[in-house]
């Protein structure tokens, strides 16, 4: 099972990589049991009467529809995630569709999850993945394990690599879950550690738990030529573009549950 998080794109961005967000697309649609979550900031939705709004930081195709930018990139990514809707377990919102339904009343993260049939999950959630065997055991039963993850767009935006793994890590341990997935930073980080327990009752023994703590990529870069971006001014590092790739096993060991590859 492959589980791959998409999340912080920044469509419309000049400096948004969307080749690299179809070949993600296209690597779920070709994979057999890949699923993906959405982690929010799909478009950049900083339109033209917006203070931030920078005509440099525009990618030029969506220039014909300066007057209805958000649309315009809404279309476009119901077009390429279209494919892949049926594989997603749902949509978080980002603060940049946040800003622009609170700002300008345009829900556009409401309106890919009606158009994608994708559950939307606010801003953070937690979701249950259950796991069922298809080959019944000894006893008739089909044995089944759950899956419990955090995902969340998030406001961990550290300069530096620990600071952000530092504060997931915070934060996932306010609940109750075995991966905490984190979008808004623009990093691809991965952390585990193991937590121990005993059974609460009948013969003691030591029992593991792996929890993983995930930043899930972008496909915005922070240099582009032609652009003076926000990103640039900010003194913001290069980034590396594209999503985590979550490989689980459900039925496996603790430690062997689930193995993250960030590159
Ligand atoms: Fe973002
Ligand atoms: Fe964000």
């Amino acid at each position: 099972m492959l589980l791959i998080p998409i999340g912080d794109v920044h469509l419309g961005a000049r400096a948004c990589d969307v080749d690299a967000l179809r070949r993600t697309v296209s690597e779920i649609q070709n994979t057999e049991n890949a699923f993906w979550v959405g982690m929010g900031d799909y478009a950049e939705c900083i339109n033209l009467t917006d203070k931030r709004f920078d005509l440099k930081s525009l990618e030029p195709r969506f220039l014909p529809r300066l007057d209805d930018l958000a649309n315009a990139c809404f279309e476009e990514l119901k077009q390429i995630l279209t494919p892949i809707r049926e594989k997603c377990l749902g949509l978080l919102v980002g603060n940049h569709e946040e800003t622009l339904r609170l700002r300008q009343s345009q829900d556009i993260h409401g309106a890919l999850c009606l158009a994608l049939r994708a559950p939307n999950l606010g801003y953070d959630c937690l979701l249950r993945w259950t796991f069922r065997r298809c080959k019944a055991a000894k006893h008739g039963r089909f044995p089944a394990t759950t899956l419990k993850i955090l995902a969340s767009h998030g406001t961990i935006a550290s300069r530096r690599p620990g600071a952000k793994i530092n504060r997931m890590e915070d934060i996932a341990s306010n609940f109750n879950c075995d991966i905490a997935m984190f979008g808004h930073g623009h990093s691809k980080l991965a952390s585990e550690r193991i937590e121990l327990d005993v059974p609460a009752s009948g013969t003691m023994r030591l029992m593991e738990r792996k929890k993983i703590v995930i930043m899930t990529g972008c496909y915005r870069k922070n240099h582009a030529e032609g652009t003076l971006d926000y990103a640039e001014k900010a003194g913001y590092p290069p980034v590396p573009i594209g999503s985590p790739r979550i490989r689980i096993r459900p039925f496996a060991l603790p430690r062997d549950r689930f193995v993250v590859s960030v590159g």
